[in-house]
């Protein structure tokens, strides 16, 4: 069995962070969420990995290069525009060849992994698999009906009025029929070739789709809350791990990784939390589920529920929380001006300010 595992796309929803990068690469836990599927293809016994990128291409190369720093064999596959989750099976054809195969979707995030999913569908007999698992908002997934024998009676991609909440989960798996419905089927309102419509495509063909409930969180890390949500359940299973210099002043709660050259001076660090390499915590709260990147500052300032990426400063202010601090970002109490805000903010942010 192979793997395809799409990270082209465009990404809108997490920007502005994703104007410059890719959102597979976004971390959790300090780690790109391409990482943790990766992990759990090669954790299912798959070695052979078609991945697909479109203009971030060569950020995708940069973190995963040939694959062997995660035991795979990697393959890339450019894809000129972001077509469709479809098209993307379109343009592996060759790479596929005639075996089953996993698709995983570069932004999904499923704790557990794919090992009993990739069994159940090796010892199943079906034609393809998908899963399924209930979620607050359909409307933004694809959407599936279950019948009164847990068949699959309706499939339809983000509906305005679902009829259901169990949401198609990011992780399929595929026989090789799937290439006869990606070749048939036209594109959708919004002009991609929807993987859901050639999903269908089989049911209404005859062929066999099994449905897989998931247990346990998984999250399209495609926005903020669900980032966060993430960040919370990776953290939660850390091991503490302290590698950077804490001094005698500072207290370290809970689960709690410091990272090799970070120094934590006078500070209160509860967990769970990951403070990144050469990161500078000083007379600081840092609270419960907050992940702060590589070469970052965080002076007399609080936080928790948060991320912050690699190389941003937070200094003399309190409280940050739910919050998702981009790269090189500065954020500073205004000196000398109270009750004033001073931003300089990115297109298509989103800033909520106390009072
Ligand atoms: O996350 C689960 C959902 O993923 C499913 O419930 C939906 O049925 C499915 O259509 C898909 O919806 P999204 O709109 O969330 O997909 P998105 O455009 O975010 O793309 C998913 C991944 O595939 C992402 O890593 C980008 C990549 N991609 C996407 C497209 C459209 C490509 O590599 N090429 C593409 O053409």
């Amino acid at each position: 069995m192979k793997a395809l595992v799409l990270a082209g796309g465009k990404g809108t929803r997490l920007r502005p962070l994703t104007h410059t990068s890719a959102k597979q690469l976004v971390p959790v836990a300090n780690k790109p969420v391409l990482y943790y599927g990766l992990e759990a293809i090669r954790e299912a016994g798959i070695t052979d990995v078609g991945i697909v990128v479109g203009d971030t291409a060569q950020e995708v190369r940069e973190a995963v290069g040939d694959g062997s720093a995660f035991g795979l064999d990697v393959t890339y596959i450019p894809q000129e525009a972001p077509l469709g989750l479809a098209h993307c099976v379109l343009i592996a054809r060759e790479f596929l060849g005639d075996e089953p195969f996993v698709m995983y979707l570069g932004d999904n995030f499923l704790v557990g992994g794919i090992a009993d999913l990739v069994n159940a569908f090796r010892g199943g007999g079906h034609d393809a698999q998908i899963m399924l698992t209930r979620v607050a908002e359909p409307q933004f997934y694809g959407v599936a009906e279950l019948g009164r024998n847990g068949e699959i009676v309706g499939l339809e991609e983000k509906p305005a009025h679902p009829r259901s909440d169990l949401a198609i989960v990011g992780v399929y798996i595929f026989s090789p029929v799937i290439h006869e419905a990606v070749r048939a089927i036209t594109p959708s309102a919004r002009g991609e070739l929807e993987i859901t419509d050639a999903v269908k495509w089989l049911i209404d063909h005859g062929y066999r789709v099994h449905s897989h409930p998931v247990d346990g969180y998984w999250k399209d890390t495609g926005r903020l809350q669900d980032m966060l949500e993430c960040n919370r359940i990776v953290l939660e299973r850390v091991e503490p791990d302290i590698r950077g210099g804490v001094d005698g002043l500072s207290e370290i709660i809970g689960r709690v990784v410091v990272e090799r050259g970070a120094v934590v001076e006078n500070s209160i660090l509860r967990g769970p939390i990951v403070v990144g390499a050469d990161t500078k915590i000083i007379s600081s709260y840092v609270g419960p589920f907050t992940s702060i990147g590589s070469r970052c500052v965080v002076a007399n300032a609080e936080i928790d529920y948060s991320i912050v990426l690699d190389g941003s400063s937070v200094h003399g202010v309190s409280r940050i929380s739910h919050s998702l601090i981009g790269r090189n970002v500065e954020v500073s109490r205004a000196a000398g001006v109270p009750n004033t805000h001073e931003l300089m903010v990115g297109d298509h942010s989103r800033i909520q300010v106390g009072a």
